[in-house]
């Protein structure tokens, strides 16, 4: 028996439209100034421009910072706190996908415990609470706008530190499927796969508890239902709404419970060949779950339960080749390519791929922990 501290942020916006009511929720936090945090993509492409109108309307302050690079750096950290001082600025109101979430999350760090952002890379390091941060996603998938982690680039290291700290949890979450429409099929596909594999690491993780468990569930159920409608049509709005949905739920699991060694090692591929997330995630997780279903067969019975197989008459092994295959299927009908070396990824990085995944600190939560031959055998299956 152990116990359990569940983290969400204190309110969560959700649903088609509801970006357009944020400004009293706003409002009630009772600051003075805010700084947006987005990139120049949201901002050419006018979605940042539909969150700005609502902050006019409202009468809301605020000055704009849209430096935040794909990948955010260190510099774009305290270039961003630099401005937030000088513009007298109390609190960060954040759009885009994970590189404005996270670059929020460590400005509002920085702007409360001083320092450098590299102080604070590990697990729980700063003392104080960020700035408040109104985290609005618009991208279907990563759940940065209700987790405790954020990433940036060391870009003298040439590293990607991990910060898991509940001090950087968002205190409003804005989930709008308006803001997602008009995503490329590609991106929708990737992001969708990356939700599915925290829903289902999040499920099989030694950390998952009942709580966990059922949103966790949920999402694998919605993101079956609904991601190919998306990638197929990105205007179904009642398919991206599900979605939406699927996102939250999968996002306070993994929060909570954890991930394992899809995200060790899609990590590696992200970082030596600079992939897409989603893309590596949805290429490993049959693989890696084959292997998991051995040591937690009961997980893989519960989701083939929400994929919609009728569990009661079917073995362990039927169930898991179930899941495994339901997998394989909608990465196939989403259009995630099946190989890594259609992606340029070379059998000599193997060795240093396998060593760096083990290092990872999404690791220790798999259900089981395996050995670097077995981190290469896995590579191996989608080379
Ligand atoms: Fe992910």
């Amino acid at each position: 028996m152990s116990t359990h501290v569940y983290y969400v942020p204190s309110t969560n916006i959700m649903g088609k439209g509801c970006l357009k009511e944020i400004g009293p929720y706003i409002q009630e936090l009772k600051l003075k100034k805010a700084l947006v945090v987005t990139d120049k993509f949201l901002v050419k492409s006018g979605i940042a421009g539909k969150l700005l109108a609502v902050l006019d309307e409202a009468g809301i302050q605020y000055a704009l910072y849209d430096e935040v690079k794909p990948n955010p750096t260190c510099k774009n950290v305290h270039d961003g706190a630099a401005f937030l001082n000088s513009q007298g600025c109390d609190y960060l109101i954040s759009i885009g996908g994970g590189s404005p979430q996270d670059t929020a999350k460590a400005i509002g760090i920085i702007a409360t415990n001083g320092g450098h952002i590299k102080d604070y890379e590990g697990v729980h390091k700063s003392k104080n609470k960020s700035l408040p941060i109104v985290a609005v996603n618009t991208t279907a998938g990563t759940s940065a706008e209700v987790t405790i982690n954020y990433v940036i680039t060391d870009e003298e290291r040439k590293v990607k530190m991990v910060m898991v700290d509940k001090n950087s949890i968002a205190t409003i979450s804005v989930n709008d499927p308006e803001l997602m429409i008009d995503k490329p099929a590609a991106l929708t596909a990737a992001t969708g796969m990356d939700a599915l594999t925290h829903a289902i690491e999040a499920l099989v993780t030694p950390g998952a508890y009942p709580v966990t468990d059922a949103t966790a569930l949920a999402a694998v159920e919605l993101i079956f239902a609904n991601l190919a409608r998306t990638v197929k049509n990105g205007h179904d709005i009642e398919a991206r709404e599900q979605m939406v949905y699927a996102i939250f739920l999968g996002g306070m699991a993994f929060n909570n419970a954890g991930l394992g060694y899809v995200h060790a090692m899609a990590h590696q591929l992200g970082g030596v060949y600079d992939l897409p997330h989603g893309v590596c995630n949805a290429m490993l997780l049959p693989y890696v779950e084959e292997e998991n279903a051995k040591h937690v067969p009961e997980k893989f019975r519960k989701i083939a339960k929400a994929i919609g197989l009728q569990v009661e008459v079917k073995s362990d092994q039927e169930c898991a080749d179930f899941v495994i295959e339901s997998i394989k299927a909608l990465s196939k009908e989403v259009g995630i390519p099946s190989k890594l070396s259609e992606l340029g990824v070379e059998e000599v990085d193997l060795d240093l791929l396998a060593e760096n995944s083990m290092k990872d600190a999404c690791a220790p939560g798999n259900p089981f922990i395996p050995t670097k031959e077995e981190v290469i055998a896995l590579f191996r299956k989608i080379l």
